[in-house]
């Protein structure tokens, strides 16, 4: 059968050119512009890469459309009812939801790896003790790549396997790390016995005085499975920013743990995870219901940076799934937890109920997204409001070393190196200093 092709003409010069069309296995199919500066001679320009898609990936799919999202094809909404994170990490990163004894050994294999090497513990001593706890996981986990560089054979899938795995059960150990310096209190090593999430509240939480989980103390299963629900609704979502950032680094042959710091990095900008801490800030500043309509004005204002954080998203322009999950669990959660702040969750509530009726939010497509909630159940779980996007990380993290696993085992990648459209000076001399 021909292959479907669209054509493109430069009506400046006649030119015209054919190119594939890759149809996609679910969703928009795909101009292949491999050839486009080969056959017209000109580049395409995408600021923001609203029309670009940047690889072929089979992890994850969204329709922004019909607020569908799966993880290699399983729905959103049955993982977020059914799944642990741990069961869902395996899935992205192997392709195939795991049977018994296959999630056993996996969860095995985390658990053994989730300790730090003692040396590493001696990096946080550089941190100042209000360092935000997300500038210290950018430095600790691109460390890493000291301590795993020159024995680490990018070529070998297996060698690719075991530095995933590490990343994945070293991001809570790093996480609680970060937390802990900022307090002033020991850290806390993990433990074999507990739970994923589990072992994460027990290293933020357990003192030498008083334990966190031992035989007489135990988490409440809410919080448990609250924080195993959001990690699954963060731990994917395509080729967003900081993803996105983890593979064009990835491109060059880079350290994965150096890549995966520049991930962390890219997700802090408050335009992306950084949100979530964001959203309780705002919430907070907003205070009362009754001055809900002045920061609605504010959002709306083009001459005002304040913008509505937690409402809005690149992709979803109907709803947002992970928000509509987090919403019911919210109440859930803050029905069943003795800490419940309902005011905060009341408040944001009524925001919605307002940005939604108003003309300029439903014009521009502008719902909540994932965000706008989670900080309400973090906050619920104590876990600190600065904390908020590293519990991002955390869950990201099993997206991240899935894209990297997927982009390393195509043996066609090539390094990421966009073109640009220059707008700068046309060629001139140098004029020395004293004729200036
Ligand atoms: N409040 C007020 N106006 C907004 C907002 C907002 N939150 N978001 C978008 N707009 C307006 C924007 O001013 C623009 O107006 P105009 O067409 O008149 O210039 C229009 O809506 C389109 O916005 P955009 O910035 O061009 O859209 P984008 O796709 O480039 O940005 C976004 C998407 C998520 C960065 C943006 O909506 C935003 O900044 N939201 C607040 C931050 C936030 O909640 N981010 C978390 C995203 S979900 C977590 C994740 O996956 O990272």
């Amino acid at each position: 059968m021909a292959q479907d092709t669209i054509s493109v003409k430069d009506n400046s010069t006649g030119i015209e050119a054919e190119l594939p069309l890759l149809r996609a296995e679910l969703g928009t199919a795909t101009a292949d512009i491999g050839t486009f500066h080969k056959k017209l001679g000109l580049f395409t320009y995408d600021p923001g890469f609203v029309s670009t898609a940047s690889c072929k990936s089979a992890i994850t799919y969204i329709d922004g459309e019909n607020g569908i999202l799966l993880y290699r094809g399983y729905p959103i909404e049955q993982l977020a009812k059914e799944s642990t994170f741990l069961e869902v990490a395996y899935l992205l990163m192997n392709g195939e939801l795991p049977v018994k004894n296959e999630l056993a050994v996996f969860t095995d294999e985390i658990n053994h790896h989730a300790m730090l090497h003692e040396a590493l513990r001696t990096f946080f001593d550089g941190f100042h003790y209000d360092a935000h706890p997300m500038a210290m996981m950018v430095g600790v986990v691109g460390s890493l790549s000291a301590f795993y560089h020159s024995e680490l054979n990018m070529n070998d899938p297996e060698h690719r396997r075991i530095s995933a795995m590490r990343m994945l059960a070293k991001m809570p150990t790093i996480a609680a790390a970060c937390h802990r310096h900022s307090v002033g209190w020991p850290f806390v090593y993990p433990r074999l016995d507990l739970e994923y999430c589990e072992n994460f509240m027990n290293m933020m939480f357990s003192l030498p005085a008083q334990k966190f989980i031992d035989q007489n103390h135990y988490i409440d299963p809410v919080a448990i499975k609250a924080l195993n629900l959001l990690f699954i609704l963060h731990a994917d979502h395509e080729q967003n920013a900081s993803t996105s950032t983890v593979r064009l680094a990835s491109s060059t042959g880079a350290n994965p743990y150096a890549c995966i710091a520049a991930g962390i990095g890219a997700l802090w900008g408050p335009a992306h995870g950084g949100a979530n801490e964001a959203v309780l800030s705002m919430l907070a500043e907003i205070g009362t219901a009754d001055r809900i309509p002045m920061f609605i004005e504010k959002a709306k204002d083009k001459n005002d940076p304040f913008r509505l954080m937690g409402f809005g998203h690149r992709v979803y322009k109907n709803f947002d799934p992970r928000a509509t999950i987090i919403r019911e669990t919210c109440y859930e959660v803050l029905d069943k937890l003795p800490n419940k702040d309902d005011p905060l969750f009341e408040l944001a509530l009524a925001l919605e109920e307002y940005a939604l009726k108003d003309e300029y939010f439903i014009e521009k497509k502008l719902y909540p997204n994932v965000d706008f909630y989670s900080g309400i159940i973090y906050k619920a779980l104590n876990i600190p409001v600065d904390m908020f996007t590293v519990m991002f990380v955390i869950a990201r993290t099993a997206g991240w070393v899935s894209h990297w696993l997927e982009m390393m085992a195509e043996p066609s990648h090539r390094i990421g190196r966009p073109r640009q459209l220059y707008t700068g000076s046309g060629k001139r001399d140098y004029i020395s200093a004293k004729e200036r």
